[in-house]
């Protein structure tokens, strides 16, 4: 089973990922962790090196390459990717994808202290930050709600993701 996270930043991707691997008993992968390590730059570093499309380019690459060279496993993804190269027809096709949402609201309160190390936040002011978010989830919720599966991102169930996951019978 090949299992996608997919949401917004700050939603709670990879803690939910680690948690229900272990649960699914399957190696745990975390796309930004991958590019870090695969660039020896974090993704703030990256973005002011590189710029965004280039940032973008990879991330498609990289989500290949490693749904390709593992058989099964639960990935986190970064917010953007699956609004990026036809990402989520990638992941909706390999595999089963899951979509922790979130309230524009909850999101600001988790990621006005975490916004240094997103580099499509860092510039903007405490003001600034709520339209940003719900005008970019607006956007972004057209992809995300293409998911396989959509749980509340607020009170995660691991066990009950898990079983859920099991029962839809994919092969994939
Ligand atoms: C991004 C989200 C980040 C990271 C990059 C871009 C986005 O990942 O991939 O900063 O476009 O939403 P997280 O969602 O894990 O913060």
């Amino acid at each position: 089973m090949k299992v996608f996270l997919i949401g917004y930043m700050g939603s709670g991707k990879s803690t939910l990922g680690s948690k229900l691997a272990k649960e699914l008993k399957l190696p745990f992968m975390d796309l930004d962790i991958l590019i870090e390590t695969h660039t020896g730059m974090s993704i703030p570093a990256f973005f002011a090196k590189n710029g965004e499309p280039n940032f973008r380019q990879l991330e498609a690459e990289m989500l290949r390459l490693n749904t390709l060279q593992h058989d099964a496993f639960v990935m986190s993804t970064g917010g953007g990717t699956p609004t990026f190269y036809d990402n989520i027809g990638w992941m909706n096709q390999k595999g089963i994808s899951v979509y922790l949402e979130m309230s524009p609201k909850a999101l600001v309160s988790r990621l006005k202290d975490g916004k240094s190390q997103r580099p499509l936040l860092s510039h903007l002011t405490h003001e600034e930050l709520e339209p940003f978010i719900s005008s970019q989830l607006a956007q972004r919720t057209l992809y995300y709600k293409t998911a396989h599966l959509i749980i509340n991102g607020l009170s995660p169930n691991v066990q009950s993701i898990a079983q859920q996951l099991q029962s839809m019978g994919y092969s994939k």
